[in-house]
This record gives C-alpha cells, structure tokens and sequence, in this order.
C-alpha cells in the first residue's frame, strides 16, 4: 500500500478539438470511476470549457498546461491564472521541458508561473528533468535539485500542499526509452530530499511526487510500485482511453 495517494494526470499536450476533448473525456469517464488515485487530464486551452463539461460529477479533476503570471496585459497568446481559475479548472502544469525546450521558459520564469498559479487557487504540476547529454555527465541530481529549488522559491510550507512534481527525464519523453523503475525512484528521491532541506521532513513525507516519460500500460506498475514514485504524468499513453485507464488501475 502506497504510503501517499498516487496522482495519474494525463498531459494531452497539443492533441485534441473541444468535440474530440468531451469524447475522449467521455470514454475515460467509465474506466476510472473506482479508481484509488485522484486522476487528472490537463488539457489544450481551448478545450477546457468542453472537458470542464464533460468531466461535470466524475473523479476526473482537469488541467491546463500552461498560465502566464501577469493578471492580464501585452501579452499575445498567452492565458493568465487568473482567467484559467475563472473557468473552474483546479490544475495547471508549469515547466513542462517542452515549454522550456521550444519557447525558452527558464527556472525563473516557471518560478513566477507557479506564483501566479498558487496566488489564484490553483493546483501546480511542476516538471523538472534532464536531457541525455546531462545524465551521460552525471549531473542528474544536482540540476534537478537546481530546478526544484528555483521553481518553489517563495512558496511556503501550506502552499506547497498544492504542489505535486513530477519528474521527467527528456530523452525518456515520447521516445518509447522509459526511465528503469529504480533511475525513476532514485530521482524522485532526490526531489523529495530537495524539499526536506528547503522545508522539513513532513513536507517532504506528504509531496506527491510524479514519473513522466513513455509510462504505458505494461511498464506503469513497476514504476509506480517504487517507494518515491507516487503517480505518473502521462502524455502518449493518456490519449487512449484502455491503455490510461490501466495505468490508473495500477496506481490503486
Ligand atoms: O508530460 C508527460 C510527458 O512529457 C510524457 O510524455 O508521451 O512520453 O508519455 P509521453
């Protein structure tokens, strides 16, 4: 029995029109009703009022993927916290590598993102995670403690109750390479001693803290059977109903 509940999100990325997000959340809706874990789906923006709809009385809590952290202003294209809070979504992901990667999000600015989400009652995914060229150095476990660090600075002990990490290597995103369970575990715990020194024992006992990276249906219950590893962010595999739902399923 798993000391934290699990959280299984998954991140849709940009997949999915509003009519496919009410399906799709429709053909989810079934398969989880009994789950043990709180399941999430973070969702396209435009699809938030659909999913919102469709997820109306069920478990599933739904996400965005992204909130800029000024109220409102010049900024084309981008979505505040605040007008995400408005539409009753409860979770955000923030620093996902593909954000970081393709449109030059720094730790600084992830930091100021999870402000703005916690400052307007939001729920944060944050993603940390190395690049190959990174673990083949051996710096792993100093960047991600780096990125941990930055992204909660300024947040207290009682906001981080509404943070869950998740941990995701890059090269293990969308590359079918998933992480061993035990690199997976070991990261995680590397997180969870981040934040017992930033904070204390007890924060860091009650963090959820997530795998993200080629998690499917047959490679879920290794990963999530490791003490540290307490959910999974799911990108790929959370597009296909049968396949989400076992990952869930695993995480009872
Ligand atoms: O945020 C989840 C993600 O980056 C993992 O994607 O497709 O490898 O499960 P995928």
């Amino acid at each position: 029995k798993k000391l934290r509940k699990a959280v299984i999100a998954g991140n849709w990325k940009m997949n999915k029109t509003p009519a496919e997000a009410t399906e799709l959340i429709e053909a989810i809706k079934p398969l989880v009703k009994d789950a043990d874990c709180d399941v999430v789906a973070c969702v396209p923006y435009i699809d938030l009022a659909a999913a919102l709809e469709a997820a109306k009385g069920s478990n599933i809590g739904i996400g965005a993927q992204n909130c800029h952290w000024e109220k409102s202003g010049a900024f084309t294209g981008e979505i505040s916290a605040d007008m995400l809070t408005s539409t009753g979504v409860q979770y955000v992901i923030i620093g996902h590598s593909e954000r970081r990667t393709y449109f030059g999000e720094t730790d600084v600015t992830v930091n100021k993102r999870i402000r703005a989400a916690l400052d307007n009652g939001l729920s944060v995914i944050l993603c940390v995670g190395e690049f190959l060229e990174q673990r083949e150095q051996g710096i792993t476990d100093e960047l991600v403690a780096m990125q941990t660090k930055i992204a909660l600075g300024g947040v207290s002990k009682d906001e981080l109750k509404k943070i869950i990490i998740a941990y995701e290597p890059i090269w293990a995103i969308g590359t079918g390479k998933t992480a061993t369970a035990q690199q997976a575990n070991e990261v995680c715990a590397v997180i969870r001693a981040t934040v017992a020194k930033l904070y204390d024992t007890a924060s860091a006992d009650a963090i959820t803290i997530q795998y993200g990276g080629s998690m499917n249906a047959k490679n879920a219950a290794e990963l999530l059977d490791q003490p540290d590893v307490d959910g999974g962010l799911i990108g790929g595999a959370s597009l296909k109903p049968a396949d989400f739902a076992e990952i869930v399923k695993a995480a009872s």
